[in-house]
């Protein structure tokens, strides 16, 4: 009943009639053409692609290694896949924080080799002349507030933020800035609930929240979190929609045990 499948193709313009209708929005990670075919099927509406791919794909330990080649790469495989949700693509640490003409460099780049729709920045304030740029090459921006894990080095955990007032306070200010520049809405991460209510209800704009309680527009989550095929990463706000892990590792057992036994490939698997 609540879900807009039918619509088209989601806009940013969507995301905002959804906010005020009282729609929330669904929205997932994604890094491939196969894994977004499948999430465009589903009917998500948003695909961000992240760079949590520098974790989930590449294997490092934080987000910073990806570079903006890698995000364009991925970008145009997701792009490739999908027919309706809207594609949004995290700038990578590195591209925008030197200067608001790299940023905008760096933007379109990405709206130009990968033909996604929009972009991610991680900040407040301190990014804002890049954004108010790129906003005016017409490329929209969503914003991303809280726990911002491209300033892991700052932060040095991965703990809930801003539930000291000042944090919170300047949390607060960032969103109306983001708002005020025209961002087209804004994740937030890791943050209390009940700021993250506060922020939504103070912005006209959509809130996207993971790991900040449900009085916010809409979720997010890590695709490979959420099926369970990285088990090694629990926060409480993470919920499991499927076990991939032990159905991956049981498919490759069979099929190491058919090799091994000469079961794989039979008389029909053969030509
Ligand atoms: O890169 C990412 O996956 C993200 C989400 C966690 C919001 O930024």
């Amino acid at each position: 009943m609540y879900i807009s499948k039918d619509l088209p193709k989601i806009t940013t313009h969507v995301l905002q009639e959804m906010k005020n209708r009282g729609e929330k929005i669904a929205m997932l990670t994604g890094y491939d053409y196969s894994s977004a075919r499948l999430l465009d099927e589903a009917g998500i509406d948003v695909i961000l692609v992240g760079d949590s791919a520098s974790n989930v794909m590449a294997g490092h330990a934080t987000t910073l290694p990806i570079t903006l080649d890698q995000m364009i790469y991925h970008a145009s495989s997701v792009e490739r896949a999908v027919e309706r949700a809207l594609v949004v693509v995290d700038m990578p640490f590195g591209a925008y924080q030197g200067n608001s003409k790299e940023a905008l460099n760096s933007a379109i780049r990405i709206m130009k080799e990968s033909g996604v729709n929009a972009i991610k920045m991680e900040g407040g304030e301190e990014i804002v002349e890049s954004i108010d740029r790129i906003l005016s090459a017409g490329i929209p921006v969503l914003g991303h507030l809280g726990l911002t894990p491209q300033s892991i080095n700052k932060f040095g955990t991965y703990v809930v933020r801003a539930t000291e007032k000042q944090e919170a306070e300047k949390l607060k200010r960032d969103a109306k800035i983001l708002e005020r520049a025209g961002c087209f809405g804004m994740v937030l991460e890791k943050i209390p609930a009940s700021l993250a209510a506060e922020v939504t209800e103070s912005v006209k704009i959509p809130t996207i929240g993971i790991g900040a309680g449900n009085e916010v527009d809409g979720q997010v989550l890590v695709l490979h979190d959420m099926l369970g095929i990285n088990q090694d990463f629990s926060p409480r706000f993470l919920r499991r929609y499927a076990n991939l892990h032990e159905t991956m590792i049981n498919a490759f057992n069979a099929y190491i045990d058919d090799v091994k036994s000469v079961d794989f490939p039979s008389e029909k698997e053969q030509y």
